[in-house]
């Protein structure tokens, strides 16, 4: 199964029932481990968190650092907040399905140019 297959599996225990859309995601570390997230969204719509930092929280909440992700695996085009995390972890490449539907792979400075940095 691929990262992108892990990314989908998840995504049906996404928590969305707002939009209806729900989204999966998959973190690979350079040690292989996998951390998988789903979108979680909120009556206070604002507070929903989306799949790929979801995530990207628990692979930092079990030790992995920005140096440590190799790649990462979204059933949805990362919105622009996403984007600046995914930049700020420093991935290899980010496969996600595009708005045409189709699973394309990219860096994160092809999806973010010139990223904010502080
Ligand atoms: N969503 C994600 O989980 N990731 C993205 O990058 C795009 C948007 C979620 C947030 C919300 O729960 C739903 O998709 C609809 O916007």
């Amino acid at each position: 199964m691929s990262l992108y297959d892990d990314a989908v599996a998840i995504s049906e225990r996404a928590y969305a029932p707002y939009s209806r859309f729900l989204v999966g995601a998959a973190v690979r570390a350079r040690d292989g481990r996998v951390f998988l997230g789903t979108n979680v969204e909120n009556a206070s719509y604002s507070l929903g968190v989306c799949a790929e930092r979801a995530a990207i929280t628990t692979a930092v909440a079990e030790g992995v650092r920005p140096s440590d992700v190799e790649e990462i695996a979204i059933t949805a085009s990362p919105c622009g907040g996403c984007r600046q995390w995914l930049v700020e972890f420093g991935f290899d490449r980010v496969t996600y399905k595009n708005n045409d539907g189709e699973v394309v792979t990219a860096t994160p400075a092809e999806l973010l140019p010139d990223t904010f940095e502080l």
